[in-house]
């Protein structure tokens, strides 16, 4: 038996024509473009464009948009169950519950075909947003918001939490928010759902499969991480403290390092430029200031203890975005998820595609 890579480290599982990391250098393409280039677009776009491996034409896309926002409203059962979940909980658990009796109203639910999979792919990506906003509505007592089909997905998913209409530039940084989470290759989530498609389980049992895994503080919990350290953090004068202390136990800080981006992650450097746009229009860039303070210490301590310079990754200034758009933390993974799905469906309508049963070996010690 060869020897194995803790954590599969370097390790090549699958070809894949839906996105491209250059770890090295910086660079993530979906299907091919720029992460920078996608940013400018909606999400009804990116999501068509990693489902479908194209960017749409403009009526295609109206099409596409047409069916999602067509899809929003979520059925009154749902809505009910919602009642029962923990509110204490983080909302991830609430929507993988959430999308587990889903399944029971869907029609298709044990239909893999492909035929069946694209009209489930709609309903999933138009609902997940309608979900969450329900959840954090019931959780605080307040009326839950009917979708607006008028709205993109980002616009409508703030109106929904808020229960008033976001600024224009709330609204961007929504959509860019969902397009930046959309799609990351074979990280742990896609992963776990890729194998449980490799079973050929049926698609809402992969997006749960996937939701578990998201949850984690190494993976996709580290945005809800983010937000409680700026909490405690507070003031810049607790910075070098708190992240001597980290260092010096071992103990990790949220938003930095990455398996694989050895520098920048491109797409903090995204949600950097958009979360300080943000804060300006609020007119207190408390946050931002906090983060940029963090990231400057972090890199200092890494230059004087000679250790490889340990860079933001994705979940970092989108912790901070979500603090200017005031989202509680408690939020923050459910809302990582509305912008993976699409990435998460790509990737499983890939393997039902291509399929082998994902099943390596273990080395018995
Ligand atoms: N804080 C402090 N030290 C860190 C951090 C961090 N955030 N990340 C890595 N390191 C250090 C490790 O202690 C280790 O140091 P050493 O060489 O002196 O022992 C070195 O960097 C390499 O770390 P590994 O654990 O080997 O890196 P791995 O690839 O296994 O882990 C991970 C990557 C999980 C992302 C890690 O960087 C981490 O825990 N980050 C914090 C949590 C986080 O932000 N997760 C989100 C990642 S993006 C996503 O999944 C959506």
């Amino acid at each position: 038996m060869k020897q194995v890579k803790k954590g599969l480290e370097g390790v090549v599982a699958l070809d894949t024509q839906i996105s491209f990391i250059d770890g090295v250098h910086g660079i993530l393409k979906y299907r091919g473009i720029e992460i920078e280039k996608l940013a400018d677009l909606s999400y009804d776009a990116v999501s068509y464009l990693l489902i479908y491996g194209m960017i749409p034409d403009a009526e295609g896309l109206n099409e596409f948009s047409r069916e999602l926002r067509k899809e929003r409203k979520v059925h009154p059962h749902l809505l009910n169950m919602l009642n029962f979940c923990d509110f204490e909980n983080e909302s991830l658990d609430a929507l993988r519950t959430a999308i587990s009796v889903c399944a029971h109203f869907d029609e298709d639910s044990h239909d893999i075909s492909e035929q069946a999979n694209f009209r489930k792919t709609i309903r999933l990506i138009a609902r997940f947003p309608t979900m969450v906003a329900a959840f954090y509505r019931m959780a605080n007592g307040l009326e839950v918001i009917s979708p607006d089909p008028s709205l993109s997905h980002g616009a409508n998913f703030l109106y929904m939490l808020r229960g008033s209409r976001p600024t224009e530039l709330e609204a961007e940084a929504m959509e860019k928010d969902f397009i930046l989470s959309a799609e990351h290759e074979l990280n742990p989530s896609t992963f776990a759902l890729r194998i449980t498609a490799s079973t050929l389980s049926d698609l809402h049992s992969a997006i749960i499969s996937g939701l578990c895994t998201l949850k984690g503080p190494l993976h996709g919990g580290a945005r809800k991480g983010v937000m409680d350290m700026l909490d405690d953090i507070g003031s810049p004068d607790n910075i070098a403290a708190y992240v001597q202390e980290h260092l010096e136990h071992k103990k990790r800080i949220m938003g930095f390092g990455h398996r694989v981006y050895k520098t920048y992650d491109p797409r903090a450097r995204i949600y950097r430029d958009i979360a300080r746009k943000v804060a300006m229009e609020k007119g207190n860039s408390h946050w931002f200031d906090l983060a940029r303070e963090i990231e400057s210490v972090m890199y200092h301590e890494m230059v004087e203890n000679k250790h490889k310079p340990i860079y933001p990754n994705v979940d970092f200034y989108s912790g901070v975005l979500y603090k200017d758009l005031e989202i509680p933390s408690y939020l923050a993974t459910s809302i990582f998820a509305i912008g993976r799905i699409s990435g998460w469906i790509a990737h499983c309508l890939e393997q039902y595609g291509d399929n082998r049963v994902i099943r390596p070996r273990a080395h018995f010690v």
